[in-house]
């Protein structure tokens, strides 16, 4: 089908999740898009998005009905579980949970942009964009510790930012970025709180799409805050 009358989509990976979520919820009510698509791995069709298979699975299945995407949003990520906790010092390095951190925060980016970026709308605006950490800033970083998640996110940042460089010739309106939310209530902050008043997920959501509204190709390959204020890596 010619490209002009592809059906422009979005999607939203990690809509089980709190950030994930709310922004689902407000892409759909935006009503901006043909189709939003939740992706997850609570419904079908299943997404891991460490698994190739998958993300391969999904690209298919989206050339096969023609869609182009508009707008990819990845709300997934990893901080802690019930087996691990972020390191506070380099002692307590565990390399089964250092790999996972990366699997999810890292990896699964770049499978993301192998196999989704080269379905995104060419003729105008296109945007990826992932949910990455200012402590993912090296420069930012003057409180030291978790080391996992700290070094995840800043690869993952280097990825959106190669990206961005490659796909300045394949495709010229396609913007990446990542993005931080600022500290946001949900399962992944929560036992990081204290007394601290978090920012709801449907606030961050607000903001967060008003910094993708927002984007210019200039913004392409650039770590940006919910305040729309860009972070040096
Ligand atoms: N909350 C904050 O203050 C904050 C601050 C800075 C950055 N961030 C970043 O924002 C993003 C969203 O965080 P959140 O606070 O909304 O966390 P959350 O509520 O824990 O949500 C995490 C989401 O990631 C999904 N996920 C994890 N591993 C996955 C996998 N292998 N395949 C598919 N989905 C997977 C979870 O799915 P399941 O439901 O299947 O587990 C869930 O939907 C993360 O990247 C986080 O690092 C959050």
């Amino acid at each position: 089908m010619n490209e002009e009358k592809k059906k422009s989509i979005a999607l939203v990976f990690g809509n089980t999740g709190g950030i994930g979520r709310s922004i689902f919820e407000s892409l759909v009510s935006s009503k901006k898009y043909c189709k939003v698509f939740g992706l997850n791995r609570s419904y079908t069709p299943y997404i891991d998005v460490t698994n190739e298979d998958n993300i391969k699975e999904l690209a298919s299945n989206l050339i096969e009905k023609d869609l182009s995407i508009e707008l990819l949003f990845n709300a997934t990520g990893y901080l802690h579980d019930n087996s691990f906790s972020p390191e506070k010092k380099i002692q307590d390095i565990n390399l089964h949970y250092m790999r996972k951190s990366f699997e999810i925060n890292t990896y699964a980016n770049a499978l993301l942009i192998k196999h989704l970026a080269p379905l995104m709308k060419k003729e105008s605006k296109s945007i990826f964009a992932s949910l990455s950490a200012r402590v993912g800033s090296i420069s930012d970083n003057f409180l030291g510790g978790w080391y996992s998640y700290r070094a995840s996110k800043a690869a993952l940042n280097q990825i959106i930012k190669t990206a961005s460089i490659e796909f300045k010739i394949k495709n010229k309106n396609l913007i990446f970025v990542a993005i931080h939310p600022g500290t946001v209530y949900t399962k992944l902050s929560k036992p990081f709180a204290g007394n601290k008043t978090l920012m709801s997920c449907d606030e961050a959501a607000k903001k967060i799409l008003s910094v993708i509204n927002n984007l210019t190709i200039e913004d392409s390959g650039y770590l940006i805050d919910y305040k729309n204020q860009k972070i040096q890596f």
